[in-house]
């Protein structure tokens, strides 16, 4: 058996980059009868970014109804908020005390965190080891992320080998699962999509705000009536990601045909996505609604991460001396 673990930041809501990056590969992962799937929220990682409480409470709830609207099993798998499981708190602790300071100091994204943003605090550098913990701490096999988060498993995979090294295998040394096919989704900007950029498309709003949404992403400037380049535009690569292979070839016939306006390619965006979605759309309604049925839910994989999770910290502790 594999065990499969994936986390997202409830820093927003989810939006499609997460959803096809993250959501819907790790659902299918989950699927798999010879993988236990833990999927959570990573509210501690938040507290990194947002600082206002309704709002986490908000996106928490937001990204675990995503994954239930994707169909995600609580039942065969292991569905948790990161914060129930406050020893996660003290792993971090225990690992940082292993993780070099240029390992740290090195890392893209809290370079890239720390240029932009004016709230550069200790919790955003030792991210990547909570990270680490997040992963380590239930013995996980593989992690299935986007590419952005590429460096963070290599951390976590560093910090592993060296804590195995100096006591004796201790932890499971977990490898990324990328997937090539989905890579880095474009935000409305051709930016990478991410909560941080103001860019994203958020598939669960109201038709009306979704609508003006994409019909927001950013185009060049050639007329209606000329023919287009669909492999430089926004539009066509965020289609072309929903899209059936025939609307595809469709689609790239009218951007080279001319008289076929982003206006128009916009609009068939959005229908696709809302016909796409429908059901999914609803599922996430109903669990907002009834937000009791969907803490429920989660509690009972708290439960189960819990007992996992407090396994491997006594083997930890056991090692270092504790
Ligand atoms: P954000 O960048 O919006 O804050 P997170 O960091 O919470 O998103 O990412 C959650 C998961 O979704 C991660 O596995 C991440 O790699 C994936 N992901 C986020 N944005 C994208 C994107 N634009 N394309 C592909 N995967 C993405
Ligand atoms: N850092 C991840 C991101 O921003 C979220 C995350 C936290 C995560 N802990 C994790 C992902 C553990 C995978 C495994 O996308």
């Amino acid at each position: 058996m594999a065990r499969i673990l994936t986390g997202i930041q409830s820093t927003g809501r989810p939006h499609l980059g997460n959803i096809l990056g993250a959501i819907k590969p790790g659902i299918e992962l989950s699927k798999d009868p010879e993988n236990e799937a833990l999927f959570f929220i990573a509210d501690l990682h938040s507290l990194t970014t947002i600082k206002d409480d309704k709002e986490r409470r908000e996106n928490t709830l937001a990204s675990a109804a995503a994954w239930l609207a994707f169909g995600f099993d609580t039942d065969k798998n292991i569905f948790y908020r990161q914060s129930q499981i406050p020893e996660v708190c003290e792993l971090t602790w225990y690992l940082n005390c292993y993780t070099p300071y240029p390992m740290l100091a090195n890392a893209h994204s809290f370079k890239d965190k720390s240029d932009r943003l004016s709230d550069v605090n200790g919790g955003l550098f030792t991210y990547p080891v909570l990270m680490a913990a997040d992963i380590l701490m239930y013995d996980a096999n593989y992690v299935p992320v986007g590419k952005d988060q590429q460096q963070h498993l290599e951390i976590t995979r560093d910090i592993a080998s060296t804590f195995n090294n100096r006591y004796g295998e201790t932890f499971v040394i977990p490898e990324a699962k990328i997937d090539k096919t989905v890579m880095t989704i474009p935000g409305t900007d051709g930016n990478k999509m991410s909560k941080s950029y103001n860019n994203t498309i958020d598939v669960f709003q109201p038709q009306k705000q979704l609508r003006k949404k994409v019909m927001s992403i950013v185009t060049d400037s050639t007329p209606l009536e000329k023919p287009k380049n669909p492999d430089t535009c926004n539009v066509f690569a965020l289609y072309k990601l929903l899209a059936n292979d025939e609307q595809i070839t469709e689609m790239r016939t009218n951007y080279e045909g001319g008289n076929y306006g982003y206006g128009d390619a916009k609009q068939a965006l959005f229908e696709l996505i809302i016909g796409q979605m429908e059901q999914e759309r609803e599922t996430f309604d109903y669990y907002m609604e009834n937000t009791p049925e969907l803490i429920k839910k989660l509690e009972k994989g708290e439960a189960k991460a819990r007992e996992i999770g407090l396994k491997v910290l006594a083997r930890v502790k056991e090692k270092i001396g504790f």
